[in-house]
């Protein structure tokens, strides 16, 4: 019995508790009843006998308020306590009663903000550990590769002729390759990291374009294929960042170059109304029409084995999908098997 009323008489407290901010309005209420009451009525035994019921009434009311009140927030803290403890797989686990109907609206605003920034943090985690062990692999390849000549030379081979310089001039190979690998690897975590500054001017692009592609004339000419650049009039000029859009277009030309095996590679530019579209076109391998959609992603290659046989990192392409994206532009890629692929890009004039 005891337990019972100790039990009842904290559930009261917890009400009144709970009714708490009520208090100040009852008593004032309670004490204008009374002050007219003995205005009214002469007989203070009746007044007292009136208070004391009307008292006892407000007493009541503050416990059921309190009692309400408490329903209320606990079913509050069980909501929230479940979206902590991740319980609710959807905005529809989500329910509140009748009274409560307005804050639960809220509380699934709420849930599904906190659902899609933890979604997003477990992406950027799935995403670091990915890069990690792409990073890893990649490092590991050449690596490997200039431990197993230098192993080989030590234990003698170095003394054969006929293979010593082979083996050294493969360690080199595959030391240019990881040097290539660090370098994109700096650059993806400059740009990445937001510490990629542009500095965006007007500058001439016949005569960038045209001194460039010389440059990389000699690559082409090395593997026979005819490079051609198509001029544009000397004094169209758009706007961009030189020195990134240097990186953006040697990759795109060296692609271009890396994986045809005969035939051209053309660069032009097409002017329209407010942008000049720079296009690299080539009649090369070509790439399958479901790689096309990935080739931009790091490390995403379509054939790993021969892009690292002419140098390639896998990270180029992703280093010029961002420039490119910095220009406010996008990267447009049209492709046959077997026949060739062409990029481009529009800058504003
Ligand atoms: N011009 C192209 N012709 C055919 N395939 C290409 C061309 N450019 C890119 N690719 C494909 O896209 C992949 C990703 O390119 P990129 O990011 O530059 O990496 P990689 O270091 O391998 O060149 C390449 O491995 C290749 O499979
Ligand atoms: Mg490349």
């Amino acid at each position: 019995m005891w337990v019972i009323d100790s039990k009842v008489l904290s559930e009261v407290k917890a009400n009144l508790i709970s009714a708490k901010v009520y208090l100040r309005e009852v008593i004032l209420f309670n004490i204008s009843i009374i002050i007219i009451l003995l205005f009214l009525i002469e007989d203070v035994s009746i007044v007292i006998s009136l208070s004391s019921l009307i008292i006892l009434f407000s007493f009541i009311l503050l416990n059921l308020i309190g009692k309400k009140r408490n329903a209320e927030l606990n079913e509050i803290k069980r909501i929230i306590s479940g979206i902590r403890e991740n319980l609710f797989a959807s905005r529809e686990d989500i329910r509140l009663s009748e009274n409560l109907q307005s804050l639960e609206e809220e509380i699934k605003r709420m849930f599904e903000k906190t659902k899609a920034d933890i979604d997003y943090l477990q992406k950027l985690e799935r995403i670091r550990t990915e890069f990690i062990a792409n990073v890893s692999h990649e490092l590991r390849t050449p690596i490997f590769a200039i431990q197993g000549y230098i192993e080989t030379l030590l234990s003698g081979a170095i003394n054969d002729e006929n293979v010593n310089k082979n083996f050294l001039e493969k360690a080199n190979s595959h030391t240019v390759n990881l040097s290539n690998l660090l370098n994109d690897l700096i650059d993806i975590s400059m740009i990445e990291s937001g510490e990629m500054r542009m500095s965006y001017r007007y500058f001439r692009i016949n005569e960038y374009l045209e001194t460039l592609v010389h440059e990389l004339m000699p690559i082409a000419a090395e593997k026979n294929i005819e490079m051609i650049y198509h001029p544009v009039r000397d004094n169209l000029q758009l706007f961009g960042d030189k020195n990134k859009l240097r990186q953006v277009l040697i990759n795109l030309i060296l692609n271009a170059i890396k994986y045809t095996e005969e035939g051209k590679v053309e660069v032009m530019i097409e002017e329209e109304a407010k942008f000049g579209r720079i296009i690299i076109r080539d009649t090369g391998i070509g790439i399958p029409e479901e790689d096309l959609s990935r080739i931009f992603e790091r490390f995403y290659r379509v054939d790993k084995a021969r892009s690292r046989s002419v140098g390639g990192t896998g990270l180029g392409l992703a280093i010029v999908k961002h420039i490119v994206e910095a220009h406010s532009s996008k990267v447009e890629v049209k492709s046959k098997i077997g026949e060739g692929s062409e990029f481009s890009f529009r800058l504003k004039k």
